[in-house]
């Protein structure tokens, strides 16, 4: 007869303090084997940050929090919390209900994918030192906006810049409005629903910046339970994951301003572009752990290369969702 699974969360309640937790809960989330990336990159600084929001306590919190004593009810929803994130297998972001690019804070829910964009490091410094000098960035573009993170980046980077955001997902969309509305930047940010540009309104961008889906559909197919949790078109960019790069690309070369530049995040496709788009010229922006998965095209190349190089785009054949996305620097170390 087989017996019953022992309940990996046994003895939990009677933990007294949230370094009691810490201790507890880091070798829960390795012995669950969770998938991480996300929100932290090891178990300990997931299940500080999951302890420390559950209690409602800022990530900034020094030492001293880990000491405090927790009341019953304080227990109880760290038991609940971390049954979701290790049994069920829940990403922590949508167990909190944010998430955070450095200092910004932004709703997120199951509608979106949780934000993790290398463009944190790029907006505005790397990004304005490819413009010519001197530019003074106007308007600028987000395509695939999701949770309007990156929109929202680009708004407080470049404080002049009238910023458009789009998205095929009416469900990301109204995340974004949430998100624009809370940043204070509805006068500054417009949303789109669109097929990449297809009802985007014409515009000449300094720049266009994009983390579009870019994992080849096999991959999304066998992505762990936190990564499938996201919405599957947030990840899938067809068989080859190109395909909405290609149309991005292709439609880039009529809405950039003569110095203007094209910026898309492109996870392990670096090869792929290299050999697809060679006539483009695609530049390689460095980031800080060298995965280096940032291509910059500029609007002259584009349009002197008559933009696409491969296959013509085709927005039909792409589909649905993977998971090799930046994993965000976790921010919750102090309470160490
Ligand atoms: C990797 S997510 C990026 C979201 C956000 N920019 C971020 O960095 O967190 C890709 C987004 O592209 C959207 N998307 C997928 N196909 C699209 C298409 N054909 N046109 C526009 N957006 C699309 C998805 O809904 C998803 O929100």
């Amino acid at each position: 007869m087989r017996r019953p699974a022992a309940d990996p969360l046994a003895g939990a309640a009677d933990l007294a303090t949230p370094g009691a937790w810490l201790a507890f809960a880091t070798a829960l989330l390795e012995k669950a084997g969770v998938a991480l990336g996300q929100v932290a990159t090891d178990a300990h600084d997931e299940a500080l940050y999951l302890i420390l929001r559950t209690l409602g306590l800022p990530l900034e919190s020094g030492p001293a929090v880990l000491r405090r004593s927790l009341k019953p009810e304080e227990r109880a929803r760290l038991e609940a919390v971390f049954r979701r994130r290790a049994v069920d297998r829940v990403p922590a972001a949508y167990l909190t209900r944010e998430a955070w690019l450095g200092p910004h804070r932004f709703l997120v829910d199951e509608r979106v994918i949780i934000p993790r964009s290398y463009f944190l490091e790029l907006i505005p410094g790397a990004l304005a030192a490819c413009l010519p000098r001197g530019t003074r960035v106007r308007r600028a573009v987000d395509v695939c906006t999701g949770s309007g993170c990156l929109a929202i980046l680009l708004a407080h980077g470049f404080p002049e810049a009238q910023v458009d955001a789009c998205d095929l997902s009416a469900d990301a969309l109204d995340v974004a409005r949430v998100n624009v509305r809370e940043h204070h930047l509805a006068d500054r940010v417009g949303l789109f629903r669109s097929d990449v540009f297809d009802a985007v309104p014409p515009a000449a961008y300094d720049l266009i910046i994009s983390n579009p889906p870019y994992e080849p559909s096999a991959h999304v197919d066998t992505q762990a339970p936190e990564f499938a949790a996201e919405p599957r078109m947030a990840h899938d960019g067809g068989r080859d994951g190109l395909v909405i790069i290609r149309k991005l690309i292709h439609q880039a070369a009529n809405r950039l301003a003569p110095h203007g530049l094209l910026a898309i995040e492109v996870g392990g496709l670096h090869a792929a572009i290299n050999r697809e788009f060679a006539a483009l010229r695609p530049e390689w922006l460095p980031t800080q752990d060298g995965s280096d998965c940032v291509v910059v095209f500029r609007a002259a190349s584009l349009t002197a290369a008559g933009t696409v190089t491969g296959p013509r785009p085709n927005a039909s054949a792409a589909s649905r969702p993977s998971t090799s996305r930046s994993p965000q620097a976790p921010r919750s170390r102090r309470a160490r």
